[in-house]
C-alpha cells in the first residue's frame, strides 16, 4: 500500500508506522488520520508483525497535534465527526491485538499526546515535550485526551495539563507516567526495538490476552474484569502455546511459540 504522509516498513517480527510530514512537525491533517487507519489495519492482519513502533518523522517532533489548518470553518457537526475520525484510529491502536510502542521523538502535543497515549508503551527521546495546548486554541482535546491522561497520571495531574495547556518535559512525563522511560535521542528507535524484541519473543495469544485484559478491564469494574481475565485465562489455556511454553520450562529449554 502506498502512503503520502507516512513511511511504513516491515522488518518482521517489527513493524514500523513514521508520520512524515516534518515540515509542519508531523501534525495529522485528515488524510493522515486516514493512511494511519490503513496502515494499522494492514499491521493487524499480518501475522508476521508482533509489535508496532510509531514515530514522527524529522529532529524535532512526534505528532505536534491535529493539523490547526484544518480548524479553520469546521462547522461543530464538522468537529464532532473530526474527533470521532481521530478517536476511531485511537481505539484501533489500543485494541489493535499486539503492543503499539510509541518512540516520542519529540514534540507530542495535543493529537500527537493523545496517539501517544493510545499506544501501549510509551518511550521519550530527552528532549520529547508533551502537552494538551488546546485550551490555548479555544478548544478542548478532542482525541481522547480529556479520557486517556487522567487515566494515566490521575485526575489532578491530568487537570494541570489539560487546563494549563503547558508542555511538560520528558523527565516530567516520565516521573509522573505519562511515559515509560527517557532516552538519549540517539538510541530512541534501539530502546523501543529492544523492547519490542522481547515482547516478540513472549507467546502472542498471552500477550493478546494481556492487552485485551488491561484495556477491557480498565474501563470497567473490577469485578467485570476479574471476570474477564479468568476467562482470558481459560481461553489461553486451549492454546498449542501455553501446552509448549510450560513444557519447554519444565525441559528446561526455551520455548518456540507458534501463535497457535
Ligand atoms: N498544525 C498545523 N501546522 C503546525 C502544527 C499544527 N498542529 N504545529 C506546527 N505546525 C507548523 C507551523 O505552522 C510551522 O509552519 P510554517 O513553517 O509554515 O510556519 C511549522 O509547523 C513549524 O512550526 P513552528 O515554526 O511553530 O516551530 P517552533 O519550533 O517555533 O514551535 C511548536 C513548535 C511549539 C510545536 C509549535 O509549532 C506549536 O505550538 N504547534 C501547535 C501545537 C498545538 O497546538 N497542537 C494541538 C493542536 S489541536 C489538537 O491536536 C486537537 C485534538 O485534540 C485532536
Amino acid at each position: 500500500m502506498a502512503f503520502e504522509n507516512l513511511i511504513v516498513e516491515k522488518k518482521p517480527p517489527i513493524g514500523y508506522i513514521t508520520v512524515n510530514r516534518p515540515k509542519v512537525l508531523n501534525a495529522l491533517n485528515v488524510k493522515t488520520v486516514l493512511e494511519l487507519i490503513d496502515a494499522f489495519e494492514e499491521m493487524a492482519g499480518d501475522e508476521t508483525i508482533r509489535v508496532v513502533i510509531l514515530t514522527g518523522s524529522g529532529e524535532k517532533s512526534f505528532v505536534a497535534g491535529a493539523d490547526i489548518k484544518e480548524f479553520q470553518n469546521l462547522s461543530p457537526d464538522d468537529a464532532r465527526n473530526y474527533a470521532i475520525r481521530g478517536q476511531k484510529l485511537l481505539n484501533l491502536i489500543e485494541r489493535l491485538g499486539k503492543p503499539v510502542i510509541a518512540a516520542v521523538n519529540g514534540y507530542a502535543l495535543g493529537g500527537g499526546c493523545e496517539i501517544a497515549m493510545a499506544c501501549s508503551i510509551r518511550i521519550a527521546s530527552d528532549n520529547a515535550r508533551l502537552g494538551q495546548p488546546e485550551v490555548g486554541l479555544g478548544l478542548i482535546p478532542g482525541y481522547g485526551g480529556t479520557q486517556r491522561l487522567p487515566r494515566l497520571v490521575g485526575k489532578g495531574r491530568a487537570y494541570e495539563m489539560i487546563l494549563t495547556g503547558e508542555h511538560i518535559d520528558a523527565a516530567k512525563a516520565e516521573r509522573i507516567g505519562l511515559v515509560n522511560k527517557v532516552v538519549p535521542r540517539d538510541s530512541l528507535i534501539e530502546e523501543c526495538e529492544k523492547l519490542a524484541t522481547t515482547i516478540a519473543k513472549q507467546a502472542p495469544l498471552a500477550v493478546r490476552y494481556c492487552l485485551e485484559a488491561v484495556d477491557r478491564g480498565l474501563n470497567g469494574s473490577l469485578d467485570d474484569g476479574l471476570a474477564l481475565e479468568a476467562d482470558l485465562f481459560g481461553l489461553v489455556f486451549g492454546s498449542q502455546d501455553v501446552k509448549e511454553g510450560v513444557t519447554a520450562f519444565l525441559e528446561k529449554r526455551k520455548p518456540e511459540f507458534k501463535g497457535k
